[in-house]
């Protein structure tokens, strides 16, 4: 119960890992505020079933900078404290990188609002209630993506990066109330990534180093392990992708 009382919003909390990411969070006595933008039936369930008690699913459409603003409100409300925002919520489509026409403006505008855009505006929505406490802790789920370049489309990739240099400068600014860190996932099995034949599948797991995909608890355990035993780690990148980058 490392996180007994604390508070954690987590952005997509209904999707593949942050499913997994609420139920690890709950266990070990965290209240979770499970952030949703249209799943909000799979959302009021995962409230409803995570362990302990005073967990809630909220609207939190990371587009909408009005929006986070009263939900920062409510959670203030609410629980008086935040301790902990995973930035999760993300999107893709896949789309080959020599395919340049495909990748149109209006996929990149989406991309980037959602997974550049939205997790700085949850930052700057929760920076007071974070830095309240004293040792707010901001997790901004990447991707191998930012680094390798490689993953389901250019703009994607490009989004991650930003999202790593994002958490850099934040860490430098918002220290010492507030630590940042980059989670950065291999290729997961979620429904994030959809359209792509089993084949597809089975050639990224004999690629990486230790035979397998992420799975949505490995990132969960590496999420509280940010927040619980590695409390010295601030602006870096952890990867959680079983080697992949090696081959
Ligand atoms: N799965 C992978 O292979 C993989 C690998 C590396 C990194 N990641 C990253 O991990 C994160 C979670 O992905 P996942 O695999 O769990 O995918 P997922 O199951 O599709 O979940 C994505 C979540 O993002 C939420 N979301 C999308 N747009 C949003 C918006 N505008 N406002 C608020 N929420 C929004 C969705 O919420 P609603 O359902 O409520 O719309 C959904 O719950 C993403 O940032 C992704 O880039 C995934």
């Amino acid at each position: 119960m490392e996180l007994k009382d604390q508070v954690v919003l987590i952005t997509g909390g209904a999707g593949g890992l942050g499913h997994a990411m609420c139920h690890r969070f709950a266990a070990a006595g965290a209240r979770l505020v499970v952030g949703y933008r249209s799943s909000a039936a799979a959302a009021e369930t995962l409230a409803g079933e995570l362990k302990g008690g005073g967990h809630s699913a909220r609207p939190a459409p990371v587009e909408d900078s009005h929006r986070l603003a009263e939900l920062a409100a409510e959670i203030a409300a609410e629980h008086g404290r935040l301790d902990i925002l995973v930035n999760n919520a993300g999107i893709t489509r896949f789309v080959a990188h020599d395919d340049l026409d495909g990748l149109d403006d209006e996929l990149i505008d989406d991309i980037f609002r959602t997974n550049w855009r939205g997790a700085f505006a949850c930052v700057r929505a929760m920076r007071p209630l974070l830095e309240a406490q004293g040792g707010g802790l901001v997790i901004n789920i990447s991707s191998i993506a930012g680094v390798t370049a490689m993953g389901s489309n250019i703009a994607y990739c490009a989004s991650k990066a930003a999202m790593n240099t994002l958490t850099m400068s934040l860490a430098r600014a918002l220290a010492p109330r507030i630590r940042v860190v980059s989670l950065s996932p291999g290729l997961a099995e979620t429904d994030f990534v959809t359209g792509l034949d089993q084949a597809w599948w089975d050639e990224q797991s004999r690629r990486t180093p230790l035979r397998r995909l992420a799975s949505p608890e490995d990132v969960a355990r590496a999420a509280l392990a940010i927040a619980t035993d590695l409390k010295f780690s601030n602006g870096c990148i952890i990867p959680v992708d079983g080697g992949r980058p090696l081959t």
